[in-house]
């Protein structure tokens, strides 16, 4: 997506230099920085400290770590040994156990010597693959918006709400529930965009960083403040991303996601998830029993980071000195509280029938 003149992507590849390059998102919506990504070490911190962050980007992440330790180490033991400890980066996104999945499929058929050059062909595929799924995703997700929009008083803008950052930043580029977001803008269609802050890591402050550099209306509200706005009907539709999806369509997101669920059923908003295919689990279809949560480090419940006065980025205490911080980061909405999936391949029914007419070639298989 555009920042000013320039077109950026969440992650590239810098030919010059044999590098992977990074925007550094620990430090957005504060600081525009690029970082190099040099060796493995890099690659894991890139992934455990969330300076890239979002299920998509994460998978695009690995694919590029898993080239770079074919760079150096080719046999079938670096091969493993990176798979593993990219694997162990961060839990619940399945699509990083996708990528590499993907990775090690093929680079098992490849003859050693030519193993860097195929992982590395492999990751710039996987990482184009995002960006055109996101942008279909876009597509489905505008004919959403434009229904809702033709039945709106003329003028009046179609109000979404999303929670955490499931953008442009989240994946290689378009992001997932923005992308019928930005499609709708670029179509002409009035907007306005309710964004959660997504405590703790603030997510929200990302989501809103990408709305302002694409011209889209949008509020910053705290998380609780969503039930609110449905109750008063200034939500027409809510849509979030999604970290791992079952088989039967239920989503696992970041934490809060779920309440905002009940909120929209509550106050019959619809409540749509969307979704690139390398999101859904096929193994699995009990989102709350079989799906790991990755629980935190407790310093980002206690704490905050933002800018002072002068433009400094600080991280100041919130709680007490004393008290505990607990930090569950994803939580799972059932099936039943999802109105529809938005895919690559159109909108189902969050069901094992809906994703089932969809992807039929993993439903039979897996
Ligand atoms: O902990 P994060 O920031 O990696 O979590 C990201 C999210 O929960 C996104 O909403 C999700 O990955 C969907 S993104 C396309």
């Amino acid at each position: 997506m555009k920042i000013g003149n320039q077109h950026f992507r969440s992650l590239w590849w810098n030919e010059q230099h044999q590098v992977l390059q990074i925007i550094d998102q620990r430090l957005l919506p504060h600081e525009f920085r690029i970082q190099d990504v040099e060796t493995l070490q890099d690659y894991l911190n890139a992934i455990s400290q969330m300076r890239v962050r979002g299920a998509p980007l994460i998978g695009a992440t690995a694919a590029y770590g898993m080239a770079h330790a074919m760079m150096q180490d080719p046999s079938d033991s670096g091969m493993e040994l990176a798979r593993q400890a990219l694997h162990d980066t961060r839990p619940t996104a399945v699509n990083l156990r996708w990528a590499l999945d993907r990775c090690r499929q093929v680079l098992l058929q490849t003859p050693i010597f030519d193993r860097a050059r195929v992982a590395l062909q492999l990751a710039h595929e996987l990482a184009d693959e995002d960006v055109a799924i996101n942008k279909r995703i876009g597509e489905h997700g505008l004919t959403l918006i434009r229904e809702i929009a033709a039945r709106k008083p003329t003028g009046e803008p179609v109000q979404v709400l999303t929670h955490c950052n499931a953008g442009w930043l989240a994946t290689v580029d378009w992001g997932t529930a923005t992308s019928p977001m930005y499609h709708a803008h670029d179509a002409g269609i009035a907007l306005h965009v309710w964004v959660d802050e997504t405590r703790p890591r603030n997510q929200g402050a990302l989501t809103a960083w990408e709305l302002g550099n694409h011209g889209v209306p949008h509020t910053y509200v705290t998380d609780n403040a969503g039930g609110h706005l449905m109750q008063h009907g200034e939500v027409d539709l809510v849509i979030t991303g999604t970290d791992r999806t079952t088989r039967r369509g239920d989503v696992c997101n970041k934490i809060g996601t779920y309440l905002k669920a009940l909120a929209a059923r509550d106050n019959q908003v619809p409540f749509y998830v969307a979704l690139p295919s390398p999101t859904i689990d096929w193994s699995i279809d009990d989102g709350v029993a079989e799906i790991p949560i990755e629980e935190r480090d407790e310093s980002e419940t206690t704490h905050i980071q933002g800018t002072d006065g002068d433009g400094m980025i600080r991280t100041v205490r919130v709680s007490p000195e004393t008290t505990r911080g607990g930090n569950p980061a994803f939580d799972v909405t059932p099936n039943r509280l999802v109105t529809g999936l938005i895919t690559e391949r159109g909108i189902c029914a969050a069901s094992a029938e809906g994703l089932a007419e969809l992807f039929p070639e993993h439903a039979q298989n897996e």
